[in-house]
């Protein structure tokens, strides 16, 4: 067996959720707190579990990185092939948590996804580092592979395909926007007494509660 896990325990007590204090906006609210995420010791504080479930209702999840957020939704790049953008294809429901552990807080949120348009995939694919470009455009995410030898081959044929030229977008790479459903704010609390934020889109406004820890 290995150690005892069972009583790892951290008391919770950095932070609190008081409703006068919650932006009537949830968008506005979540500014608020990735800002706070980004000036804190929070390790990559844009990364996100990303919630996909495929045809048969079989939930996956896998960490992805939230690279824009604004009035309309919260964006982030992959693979349109990969396993969660066949999955996407199918079902647009989607779900992303933010693990904010440092700052004893997460944010879930739900909601359903949109492709961006080929020029805003365009333009955030080539503001990336040229190995990164090179990497996307010889990976077919999620496919099986034979070796790790077969990917760096593929690299050095596509280095010097493309030696001195724009790395051309894949074909099959872009960005989703997730247009919100609900968003529900978590803050740790001394003995395990939390606050739970929630808000739920109504037509064009967001209903609020506070939900049981
Ligand atoms: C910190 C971190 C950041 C990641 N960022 C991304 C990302 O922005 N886009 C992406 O496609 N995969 C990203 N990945 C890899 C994914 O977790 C996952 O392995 C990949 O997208 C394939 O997932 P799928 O087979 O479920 O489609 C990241 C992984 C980690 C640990």
């Amino acid at each position: 067996m290995n150690s005892d896990i069972s009583s790892l325990r951290t008391e919770y007590s950095k932070s609190q959720i008081s409703e006068s204090e919650m932006s009537a906006d949830p968008l506005v609210q979540f500014s608020k707190w990735f800002e706070e995420a980004l000036n804190s010791d929070q390790l990559e504080p844009n990364a996100m579990i990303v919630g996909t479930a495929d045809q048969q209702g079989q939930p996956s999840q896998r960490t992805v990185l939230l690279k824009g957020y604004d009035n309309n939704g919260f964006v982030f790049y992959t693979n349109y092939k990969s396993r969660k953008g066949l999955q996407l294809e199918k079902n647009p429901k989607i779900s992303l948590l933010f693990p904010w552990y440092h700052l004893q807080r997460q944010i879930i949120i739900c909601g359903h996804v949109s492709k961006l348009s080929k020029q805003q995939s365009e333009e955030y694919f080539h503001s990336r580092p040229r190995g990164s470009q090179l990497s996307a455009y010889v990976s077919n995410q999620s496919q099986e592979i034979s070796s790790r030898r077969e990917l760096e081959s593929k690299l050095s044929e596509a280095e010097s395909t493309f030696e001195n030229q724009e790395i051309p977008l894949p074909e099959n790479w872009g960005g989703y926007l997730v247009t919100p459903t609900s968003l529900e704010f978590w803050q740790g609390r001394e003995n395990r007494l939390h606050d739970r934020f929630f808000y739920e889109r109504e037509e064009d406004s967001w209903k609020t509660s506070r939900l049981a820890p």
